[in-house]
């Protein structure tokens, strides 16, 4: 699929994509063509008739001239203010616009166009691989007629004076990052009557197969007789059983240093009793979509074999409605033995991911990430482009967030205070309470769990605004994002144990 290559005669010759930096000569492969056109590209360049502008991307016939019979220019505007994220849409733009093109299922891209002082071969390589998966993601869906596009790229030569041994590695690589990214979408995307827990539970086992991973399913007499009670009240209401799920990979000689992944695996959130508005209630199909980033995260880690171990928690359940439903008033028992005061059926995530928390503590993690579409509030907090954090411990907080910025997947920290933790233990009847009022229920979602952390490190990302989009972009259609999933793998890659 992607070829690193240094020769002139090649397959895929014929669709040649260029990068075009705003400055006064040509260089490269622009101007080799530019030397066999007589001048030609400096001319249209000069009249505007090709812009090197960001963004901007013009196609030139060379019309028998040359080998090459179509040439794309990608505008990267001026060479000093050009970051790996402006190559990551410069990738994207042109993958999008290659996929209608029905002459160019192979193409060459001349990867040393897009390089500069701040960007490596190795890391525009690796965006390439990536962004091509990203943005040719396309939904899976249920119509007669497909989707798929006719004539789809197949393969992708990518040209370089560079080590093509190096090269060609990135590429696998970044290949790895964009499919499980894309895998997560998948997910995400995938209607609750499709991907019930139990599903979830086999998606998860088959890439436990695929991947020699250790693996454990609890079914609800399991989770009976474990005391899981924060997942059991969830599903009470529902005719589906739960499912808490768990993958094992050991890259490490000991099962130390082990680093938990828990996710959000709501397949589908009414709200319970303290039901959604019927506006409020369409999507929440994505409310399994913490699950999914670590299923994708976990997918990248199978392949890639990092020296690390981790193990990823997913408690499983759709949120329901039924005479044997939890109500608001109910007291409820979770793993930890903590005891939770029900007063809002649809803060249902944080009782699941106590329960996911504890037991990857139970099995042996030192380090916790949680993630999951836990509050509207991160929402009106954030927005939609960047993912709430919270934390007790800012060592691993940064970890965390130089690989988030690295992988193009911002987060911004919220704070935990001692009156938040008041908050949250505010009740006559129990522990904790699960729903403290709306002023700043992010928060006070994230200090919740925090209670079942403890001590361990943790670091929560509530995806709630940045797992779906609803907007297409250059890097695909509406739906599911499949964020954090690589930001997951690549602080998995790059973890050092904390001090
Ligand atoms: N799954 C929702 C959060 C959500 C909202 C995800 C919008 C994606 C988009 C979560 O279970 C929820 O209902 N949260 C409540 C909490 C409240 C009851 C304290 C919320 O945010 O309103
Ligand atoms: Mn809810
Ligand atoms: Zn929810």
């Amino acid at each position: 699929m992607f070829y690193a290559i240094n020769d002139t005669q090649h397959e895929g010759q014929e669709t040649l994509v260029i990068g075009l930096f705003q400055k006064s000569q040509l260089a490269g492969k622009a101007k080799q063509l530019d030397e066999l056109l007589d001048g030609q590209i400096t001319g249209l360049l000069k009249d505007g008739d090709i812009t090197s502008k960001r963004g901007s991307t013009s196609k030139l016939f060379t019309l028998g001239l040359t080998e090459t019979k179509r040439i794309y220019f990608v505008g990267l505007g001026r060479e000093a203010d050009y970051s790996y994220q402006d190559t990551i849409d410069a990738f994207s733009l042109v993958f999008r616009l290659l996929q209608k093109d029905k002459n160019s299922q192979s193409l060459t891209m001349a990867l040393d166009s897009f390089l500069s002082g701040n960007v490596s071969g190795e890391e525009a390589a690796h965006a390439l691989s990536e962004t091509f998966h990203r943005s040719t993601y396309t939904i899976q869906n249920y119509k007669q007629k497909s989707n798929e596009p006719e004539k789809p790229i197949e393969n992708v030569f990518v040209h370089t004076d560079l080590d093509l041994n190096e090269i060609q590695a990135s590429l696998e690589v970044g290949s790895v990052y964009g499919k499980g990214a894309n895998s997560a979408r998948t997910l995400v995307n995938l209607p609750g009557n499709l991907l019930t827990a139990a599903d979830l539970a086999d998606y998860a086992i088959n890439l436990a197969n695929k991947y020699h991973f250790d693996y454990e399913v609890l079914d609800k007499k399991e989770l009976e007789e474990l005391g899981m009670g924060g997942l059991l009240a969830v599903n009470q209401g529902s005719s589906e059983p739960p499912k808490m799920i768990v993958l094992k990979y050991q890259g490490k000689e000991t099962w130390d240093d082990v680093i938990g992944l828990v996710g959000k695996g709501i397949t589908f959130d009414t709200g319970g009793y303290s039901i959604k508005p019927r506006d409020g209630i369409v999507g929440m199909k994505s409310d399994m979509g913490g699950a999914a980033s670590v299923l994708g995260a976990m997918e990248i880690i199978g392949e890639l074999k990092p020296e690390q171990n981790v193990v990823a928690v997913i408690p499983s359940t759709d949120n329901m409605i039924s005479s044997s439903a939890m109500k608001p008033d109910d007291v409820i028992v979770t793993l930890s033995g903590k005891t939770v005061e029900i007063l809002n059926t649809d803060a249902e995530g944080r009782l699941v991911l106590a329960d996911g928390i504890t037991y990857a503590k139970q099995h042996g993690a030192s380090v916790l990430i949680d993630v999951a579409t836990l509050t509207g509030g991160v929402v009106v907090a954030l927005g939609t482009e960047i993912t709430g954090a919270m934390t007790n411990s800012q060592k691993l907080f940064q970890q965390i967030v130089s690989v988030s910025e690295d992988c193009g997947e911002p987060i911004w920290q919220l704070p935990i205070t001692e009156k938040d933790k008041k908050r949250v233990k505010n009740s006559l009847m129990a522990d904790l309470n699960n729903s403290p009022g709306r002023e700043g229920h992010a928060i006070m979602a994230g200090t919740f769990i925090g209670e079942f952390a403890e001590k361990t490190p943790w670091v929560h990302l509530d995806i709630a605004g940045t797992a779906t989009t609803k907007n297409g972009s250059s890097l695909g259609p509406a739906g599911g994002t499949g964020v954090m999933a690589r930001t997951l793998a690549s602080f998995v890659e790059r973890f050092e144990k904390l001090q």
